[in-house]
């Protein structure tokens, strides 16, 4: 069922000092009908490099557990920035929508919006969600590194939280092909987690990376005109903790 992706799951060790180690640990079905346990930060780990192991590791995420960034509301930062008119909208794309908050709301505020993951577990509570709010949103299941096959541009492009799960090479594909669906001066609003501590502290962890405002800068140095950068929050469910995070809000000018 796995392939490569099974043999490299039954060599991992962990990869992090045990008092990192989640206590989530997964019990997957090998080809070989062995049941198998990984523990979940390893599958992330695996997959900063390895977009199927990513995919997995977000996909059971989903299916199995509650993630921490599921807070069954949008994020306040976002909700902060509809307040003061800063999301123009009105057709909004949210890459990365994950089950779906943060699209909802938006349709929920009059924005028209589409949405997307590539976790299949992810779109479908999405679906289901929208479906019992009866907001009309649209969702599908796609990889953000092919968003530049979407036919449609928008005014607003958000990311809360996906940018920052890619590495680097990644992350320059990505910037690039996000090109293709911003209408000119259309706007993009990110959240990652950040370098630097203010109202709440900065993620501990190594996945995924924290994002520093040059990074950001350097990512978007063409082709986007950065309007501004503030410190605010990855908020999580209750029984997680909430992290320091940038968000960024940005013109593209071509
Ligand atoms: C931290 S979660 C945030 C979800 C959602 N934006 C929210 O705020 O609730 C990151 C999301 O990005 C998705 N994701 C990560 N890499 C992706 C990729 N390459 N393509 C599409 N979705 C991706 C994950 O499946 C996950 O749902």
């Amino acid at each position: 069922m796995f392939g490569l992706s099974q043999a490299c799951l039954c060599r991992a060790r962990p990869l992090r000092p045990a008092k990192a180690v989640e206590p989530l640990e997964l019990l997957l079905l090998a080809e070989s009908s062995r049941p198998l346990t990984v523990n979940i930060r390893t599958a992330a780990f695996l997959g900063e490099e390895h977009m199927r192991f990513k995919n997995l590791f977000f996909d059971l995420w989903y299916r199995f557990g509650k993630p921490p960034w599921s807070i069954d509301q949008a994020q306040p930062d976002l909700i902060a920035a509809v307040e003061k008119g800063e999301v123009r909208g009105p057709t909004v794309l949210d890459v990365g929508c994950g089950d779906g908050n943060n699209a909802i709301y938006l349709a929920g505020r009059g924005f028209n919006v589409t949405g997307f993951d590539f976790s299949a577990k992810a779109i479908s509570i999405a679906k289901q969600k929208a479906s019992e709010e009866k907001a009309d949103v649209t969702f599908f299941t796609l990889d953000a590194l092919k968003i530049g096959d979407i036919d449609k541009r928008f005014d607003t492009v958000i990311d809360f939280g996906l940018f920052h799960n890619l590495s680097g090479d990644k992350r320059k594909q990505y910037v690039r092909a996000l090109s293709n669906v911003c209408v000119r001066k259309g706007q993009f609003l990110m959240l990652c987690v950040a370098d630097q501590a203010g109202e709440y502290p900065v993620y501990p962890n190594r996945y995924p990376p924290t994002t520093s405002q040059d990074d950001i800068r350097a990512y978007f140095s063409e082709g986007w005109k950065i309007e501004w950068i503030r410190l605010g929050v990855a908020k999580s469910s209750e029984k997680f903790d909430d992290y320091s995070a940038w968000l960024t809000s940005m013109t593209f000018t071509k």
